[in-house]
């Protein structure tokens, strides 16, 4: 694997998921693959999981891992091809990926999007032009579109507890006060579409995902209706993608309850985190035996290892 930004860049799925439960029972068994070798890591935006699972995963590699706060600590970047330059940014992404890709073997970028022109965030520009100019592999951290990093995890914690040979899986929108970017949402489905389980998106009218992500999945705007049976059920905001970066609802009734779950087949529940407890889903759930969520951030871990082994196997 050269990059990882989504899941077309994985080969093999089930190897990479099977890679990382190796590593997670054997941490430090690759520990000479990354002798010699750095890591930077970009955030353009905050983080809590990521930056650690990462640098954590670098170090169990036997990597050196430099970490960059992009936004705080670097110079405003320039995206535009020919841009006159007298106005607040200070230097081009051309430059500057060009010199990290000169410091760093790998790199890993988290860059979120704008949530203003559709288009333009859909069209991935900052990370492609980061792949183009750097010059050495690029882990996404988390790009305008997709969360990859996060959904192997995901993958991976469903892998590992799952009771059925092919699970009910639903990813339902929840309230949240804030436009969220859709880039979970849309990673977890692309990668949902090519596991082997059964996938359902529930959402309020308005608030369907781009199509190319949702390709064989069931979408239905009733919650209650998709969660009879699940498995598990993935809880998430986003904004909305048809009337792009707008909240429409903040319906409370999205949120999810206990007494929802009666219908499910004792569905374990699924968040990335961070989240906003009590807003987008309740405390009666994060503190339940339902809630996977601590798993799920745990195996953050074993996901970024398994990611950074294969790129350090390649170079
Ligand atoms: N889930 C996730 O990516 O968490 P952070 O934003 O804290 O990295």
């Amino acid at each position: 694997m050269r990059n990882f930004t989504s899941v077309s860049d994985v080969e093999n799925i089930s190897k990479l998921v099977q890679s990382a439960l190796e590593l997670k029972a054997n941490p430090y068994k690759y520990k000479h693959l990354g002798e010699n070798k750095t890591i930077g890591l970009i955030f353009l935006n905050p983080s809590l999981r990521t930056r650690l699972s990462t640098q954590k995963a670098a170090l169990n590699l036997g990597m050196t891992v430099m970490v960059m706060n992009m936004d705080k600590e670097g110079w405003a970047l320039e995206t535009q091809d020919g841009a006159i330059m007298n106005h607040t940014t200070v230097e081009h992404i051309k430059d500057a990926a060009a010199v990290m890709g000169q410091y760093c073997d790998i790199i890993g970028v988290r860059s979120f999007p704008k949530l203003v022109d559709r288009e333009e965030d859909y069209s991935e520009d900052f990370f492609n032009k980061f792949i183009k100019y750097c010059g050495v592999p690029v882990i996404s951290l988390e790009s305008a579109t997709l969360h990859p990093c996060q959904s192997l995890a995901d993958l991976i914690s469903i892998t590992e507890t799952k009771k059925t040979a092919k699970p009910k899986v639903v990813l339902t929108w929840a309230p949240h006060i804030k436009p969220l970017p859709q880039a979970v949402a849309n990673s977890f489905a692309e990668w949902m579409c090519k596991a082997d389980v059964d996938f359902w998106v529930a959402n309020p009218e308005g608030y369907n995902l781009d199509t190319k992500y949702i390709s064989n999945a069931k979408v239905v705007h009733n919650q209650e209706d998709a969660l009879k049976n699940a498995d598990y059920i993935y809880v998430k905001n986003w904004s909305s993608y048809e009337q792009y970066g707008k909240i429409l609802t903040t319906d409370p009734s999205w949120m999810l309850t206990l007494e929802r779950l009666k219908t499910t087949n004792q569905a374990k529940v699924m968040h990335c985190l961070p989240v906003r407890r009590n807003v987008e889903l309740s405390d009666e759930i994060l503190d339940s035996e339902h809630a996977l969520v601590q798993q799920q951030a745990g195996n953050r871990l074993w996901a970024a290892q398994a990611v950074i082994k294969s790129i350090l196997e390649t170079i």
